[in-house]
């Protein structure tokens, strides 16, 4: 029987790529988000394309009931869940100390609480089916914390990892495995304003190597490999005056 991923945040960029590129596999698709429209439409053109079932749901997750809820309805729906990807993301932020608490904490909820929720109800499901893979996807801005506009969404992303991590730790000698993904940068709307993004990749190109690592099933990847990889253990050394220049 056809494998089955449940993707959040699918209705836009890494998300809608991902799940192009994983149709293109054979693989059965769960995919949510806000957008519903969007996602009606993927469904459409991904099952006249392929041999494949795409079951389609409204989640906002920062309604943390209804990530239980979906979670469980596509479980029920499609029988068995194999892999599912925490993606759903924002790019928001603004500098620490200038009256924008609360885009940034929008930012942090959506980022990583959210991210929490989707994890709880992935790894309840994985509990009971004893096998499945769960995917977080963090952001190379894991790797230290960054200035401006990019503080709290760093901070987010590391958070992500962190819990990943810490899931894996517990989970380490059991069926059910768990990917760290460090996306460099991929142009997609979450940063579509930006002028100049360092080593960008297109959307096409970066969810084609996304999902190259993600069906490896690795502790840790950073996508693309190249140049994200080193640059990776470069920033975890270098003086925060030459980080920023990433930012
Ligand atoms: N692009 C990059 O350079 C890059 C680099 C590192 C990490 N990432 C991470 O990759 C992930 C995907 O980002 P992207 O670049 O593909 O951005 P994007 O095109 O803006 O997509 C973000 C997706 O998240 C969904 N989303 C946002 N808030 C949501 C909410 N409250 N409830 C449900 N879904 C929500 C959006 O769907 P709706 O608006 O329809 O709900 C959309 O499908 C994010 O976690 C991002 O942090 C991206």
């Amino acid at each position: 029987m056809a494998k089955t991923i449940l993707i959040t945040g699918a209705s836009s960029g890494l998300g809608a790529g991902m799940a192009r590129e994983f149709a293109s596999k054979g693989y059965n698709l769960a995919i949510c988000a806000r957008r519903l429209e969007r996602l009606e439409e993927l469904k459409k053109q991904l099952e006249q394309q392929y041999q494949i079932k795409v079951a389609v749901k409204t989640l906002d997750v920062t309604d943390y009931d209804q990530v239980f809820e979906v979670f469980k309805a596509f479980k029920q729906e499609l029988g068995q869940i194999d892999r599912i990807i925490v993606n759903a993301g924002v790019g928001d932020g603004r500098r620490i100390g200038k009256g924008n608490f609360a885009i940034n904490k929008a930012t942090a909820e959506t980022n990583f609480i959210s991210a929490l929720a989707q994890c709880e109800a992935a790894v309840e499901i994985f509990r009971e089916q004893n096998s499945g893979h769960l995917v977080v996807i963090s952001s190379m801005s894991a790797m230290r914390g960054l200035p401006k506009h990019l503080s709290t969404y760093a901070a987010s992303k590391a958070a992500v990892a962190h819990l990943a991590e810490g899931i894996r730790a517990e989970l380490i000698n059991t069926p059910i495995k768990v990917s760290t993904i460090f996306p460099g940068y991929i142009r997609t709307e979450l940063n579509e304003g930006a002028k100049h993004l360092p080593f960008e990749v297109d959307e096409k190109t970066g969810s084609r190597l996304l999902v190259k690592a993600i069906e490896k099933q690795p502790v840790k990847a950073y996508v693309p490999q190249w140049p994200w990889l080193p640059m990776g253990l470069a920033m975890k050394v270098l003086p925060l005056r030459l980080v920023n220049k990433l930012g």
